[in-house]
């Protein structure tokens, strides 16, 4: 008889952005006449690129001809594209990674949802509250948690660790015993940051406890300020504990495109007893084989593409569009604090963070919006316990609707 992964039933509801996206399209389908802006889901809208549009085409072109088509690529990716990545997001900021440390992916969502494959079900697992849902589901698909506790809306044998304004959204060292630690900075959902001192305690933490941390740096090109580090691996012993996760998608618009990569230094080794016998696992020869096995690769024209992000007209494109959204983040947090709003983040990142009138809860307040404003946001307590309370926008969206949905929350007081 066939079974199935019973680990899977002990998720809560659909996918975060599933439930909200269905939450809209109910009302849109009762109210067809409203005019509904979305700032929930972080999508971009602004279109690609145009250096990397052209290098996809001639990508396009290659493939179309006998003497320069490509079959299967290497699983890594590229070393053209690898090379980049080199050069540009780590030997510009004094950090020395190798190509064969890069693994070229379709995204941070499937890369942070599939590191785990190649760590031990008996890892104890720390996250932040709120946080990014697919650290944790994907956690509980593997069986890394116990059961949902509805008491506490937590799951068993997770380690929360709480980021709200009263904690000025800085994670505390776990006091318990943890192994594998999540930590996403830029932060989605808050939009806050980590300043350099504050990471160096991570990285000193994990070493001295045998921990690894999974540090998605899928924001790093929206850091605006001095002293915040754009990749773990400004910070010295960080090669030695952590895994690092980069994306196209809100770098350069690749959320439908489809890009990203994993950084896996050869320094990252774990003890392990096999047949009672201590042997150093390299972990990046394990994501290696993992990858090899059940990968094949980014497309070459998807590669082609964002090998141009990298170029004198790609950096300007890129960078052109970040300042516009940054722009749309100046907007809507000056419009809420004048709306006599609390705000958080979005001085290095495209989310803001906010805290929901008292009389609602954050679902409460989704749904409030919804009905009075036609504005989408994300309730807080979708991404966690202490996300209740709060409330997140994006900055992803087009100036235009982006000042309509301001104009229309301040409309409401
Ligand atoms: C978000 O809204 O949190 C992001 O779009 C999620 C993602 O990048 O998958």
């Amino acid at each position: 008889m066939i079974h199935i992964n019973k680990n899977y039933l002990k998720l809560q509801d659909s996918y975060l952005f599933s439930t909200i996206a269905k939450k809209v399209a109910d009302y849109t389908t009762k109210n067809p006449d409203k005019k509904v802006i979305k700032l929930g889901i972080g999508d971009v809208t602004l279109p690609l690129a145009n250096a990397c549009v052209e290098a996809m085409k001639k990508a396009a072109d290659e493939m179309g001809q006998k003497e320069t088509f490509r079959g299967y690529g290497p699983e890594q990716g590229y070393d053209f594209l690898r090379e980049k990545i080199v050069e540009n997001d780590y030997k510009k900021r004094g950090v020395n990674i190798e190509k064969d440390e890069i693994f070229i992916s379709d995204g941070a969502k499937c890369d942070t949802g599939n590191i785990g494959d190649i760590f031990g079900v008996e890892n104890i697992i720390a996250i932040t509250d709120p946080v990014y849902p697919v650290y944790l589901d994907t956690n509980v698909m593997a069986g890394r948690t116990g059961e949902y506790n509805k008491q506490n809306n937590k799951f068993d044998e997770v380690v929360y660790m709480p980021v709200t304004a009263e904690n000025n959204f800085i994670p505390e060292l776990p006091k318990e015993k943890v192994d594998m630690i999540y930590l996403c900075f830029p932060n989605n959902p808050t939009g806050t940051v980590l300043t350099k001192a504050e990471l160096k305690k991570w990285v000193d933490y994990a070493k001295r406890e045998k921990a690894i941390i999974l540090y998605d740096s899928a924001y790093e090109a929206f850091i605006q300020e001095e002293n915040v580090p754009h990749t773990i691996f400004e910070v010295e012993g960080a090669k030695e504990v952590a895994i690092e996760f980069r994306s196209f998608s809100k770098t350069a618009g690749f959320t439908g495109t489809r890009c990203g990569y994993v950084v896996i230094p050869k320094e990252l080794k774990v003890e392990e007893v096999v047949n009672g016998q201590k042997i150093e696992v390299s972990i990046n020869n394990l994501w290696n084989r993992r990858q090899c096995t059940k990968f094949n690769g980014v497309s070459y024209i998807t590669q082609k593409g964002a090998e141009a992000v990298y170029t004198e007209e790609g950096q300007k494109q890129i960078k052109e569009n970040i300042n516009y959204y940054m722009e749309n983040a100046k907007i809507i947090s000056e419009g809420l604090k004048e709306a006599g709003y609390e705000i958080f983040g979005g001085k290095n990142a495209p989310y803001i963070w906010l805290k929901v009138p008292k009389q609602y809860t954050s679902w409460e307040f989704f749904d409030y919006l919804l009905e009075n404003a036609n504005v989408v946001g994300t309730p807080g307590a979708g991404f966690g316990p202490s996300g209740e309370g709060y409330f997140r926008l994006t900055a992803f969206g087009t100036r235009e609707n982006t000042k309509e949905a301001i104009e229309r929350i301040k409309n409401l007081k």
